[in-house]
Parts: structure tokens; sequence; C-alpha cells
């Protein structure tokens, strides 16, 4: 199985002075073995966080990034600043950014080209809402919100880069209950299998109210390969839970 992969999201949450004392409660998650943990904090603080993050194995990732390259998009960031900070990573069509933010798939793709071209990884965030779900249209959803960032083995061919992949149901994120781990597996299959030849090395990742106590559930899983933690990122003792516990710990 690829190595897991655990992202914090800290959304628009934070202060410097929260942020130190968070990381101080998880300074300890430096040392951790056998999982790569991915902090995404608010644009403004990527530098701060980025400099405390040097030389610990954490590693550092933004919440969005421009459509554009650069030039006058006053109040956009983009991709090659984000690589020039630092960012290994950004989240690309989140859900908040689709339903709040205007970011629909055509804008997506543009995200996803972006991050690429500066050789960031792109982490796509995909997932159907509660009215798509009960109306069975689950796949359809994922299905065409993958489709819309192009073939991804096209795109390895290019620059070869692990794929990252999160299924967000949209109605699990910040509902206090995940979705089943049953489930997911049989999404998370779908989803490898709809990647063809980049779907083997991708690495799919679960997000919505992950918590420590349902962590190990989802990891079972075979094609869960880590998890987007969102809420439970802002707590150390949780977030250090669920980085070992999805370690294998
Ligand atoms: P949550 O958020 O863990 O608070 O549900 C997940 C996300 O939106 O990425």
């Amino acid at each position: 199985m690829n190595e897991p992969l655990v992202i914090g999201n800290w959304k628009m949450n934070g202060s410097r002075r929260a942020i130190a004392q968070l990381l101080d409660g998880i300074s300890g998650l430096g040392r951790q073995a056998g999982v790569e943990v991915v902090l995404c904090p608010p644009f403004v603080y990527l530098g701060e966080v980025g400099a405390r993050l040097q030389s610990t194995g954490l590693r550092l990732g933004a919440q969005h990034v421009s459509e554009y390259g650069s030039g006058a998009y006053t109040g956009e960031i983009g991709a090659a600043m984000l690589a020039d900070i630092g960012c290994d990573y950004v989240l690309v069509g989140h859900s908040e950014r689709r339903a709040l933010f205007g970011a629909d798939d055509a804008r997506v793709a543009r995200q996803f080209e972006q991050a690429l071209g500066a050789g960031l990884s792109p982490v796509l965030c995909i997932g159907e809402d509660a009215e798509q779900r009960a109306a069975g249209q689950t796949w359809e959803v994922l299905d065409r919100q993958l489709a819309a960032v192009g073939s991804l083995a096209e795109a390895q061919a290019r620059r070869p880069w692990t794929p990252v992949i999160a299924y967000e149901p949209v109605w699990a994120i910040g509902s206090g209950t995940a979705a089943d781990p049953q489930e997911v597996q049989q999404l998370h299959g779908r989803i490898r299998a709809a990647l063809g030849a980049a779907g083997r090395g991708a690495r799919i990742l679960y997000g919505g109210s992950v918590v420590a106590d349902n962590v190990r559930a989802l990891m079972a899983q075979p094609d869960i390969d880590g998890v987007l933690v969102g809420g439970a990122s802002l707590r150390a003792e949780q977030f250090t839970a669920i980085c070992e516990l999805a370690a294998g710990g």
C-alpha cells in the first residue's frame, strides 16, 4: 500500500498565538514514522508555519490556489508563490470553494493545471452533496469531477508525480458523522479504477468528520490511503492520535 497521508485543513481558523500552541502540541509528529503529515494553514500564516516545520518532516500545503499564473489579479495567490514559500501540496476543488466561491469544474481544472505546472501536488477534492446522494447520483458526480481535470496518466507523462484524490462527501463534512468505511471503500475502488494507469500509485484519501475514534476503521480499508482532516486537525491531541493511528500505531 502507498504510504498513508494525513492532511490537516485548518480552514479559516487560528491566530499566531493559537497556531504556535497547536504546533507545540503536535511537535512529536515529525518523528512519527510510517505516515506523511501535511498541514494547510490559512495563506497569511504559511510563511510562519513553514519556518516552524523546517527539518521536522512535516510538510506544508495551501488551501487554495489561483487559476491564473501571475499579474493583475487582486487578492489572488499563484501556484509559483506557493512553491516559492515552501508548499508541497495545495487543495483544489474543496467543496467549500465549490459551494461558496464559484469553483466550478472548469475553474478547478485550471487551478489543478497551475499547481502541477509549478511543481506542486494538487489534492483534488471531490464529493457529492446530500441531495445528489439521495438521488442516487453519487458516482455520476464523482466521475464528472474526476474527468474535469483530464487524464492524470497524460499529465504524469509530462512530469512524474503521485496523484492525490480526496473523496469528501459534502454531507459528512463538519457533521460529526463520517461516511461508512465500507461504502467509502467501494467508491475508492471505483475512483482508482477510473484513474486507469494512474490509479495504482494514486493516494486516495477520505475526508469528512474524521476523528481518532473512526480513523482506524477507515484506514483498515485497502483503498483508503489516508485522510483529510478539518475540525480535528485544530486539536493537538486529536490530530496526533489520528496520525499515529493512520501510521498503524
Ligand atoms: P471535517 O472537514 O473534518 O471538519 O469534517 C473536512 C474537510 O472539509 O476537509
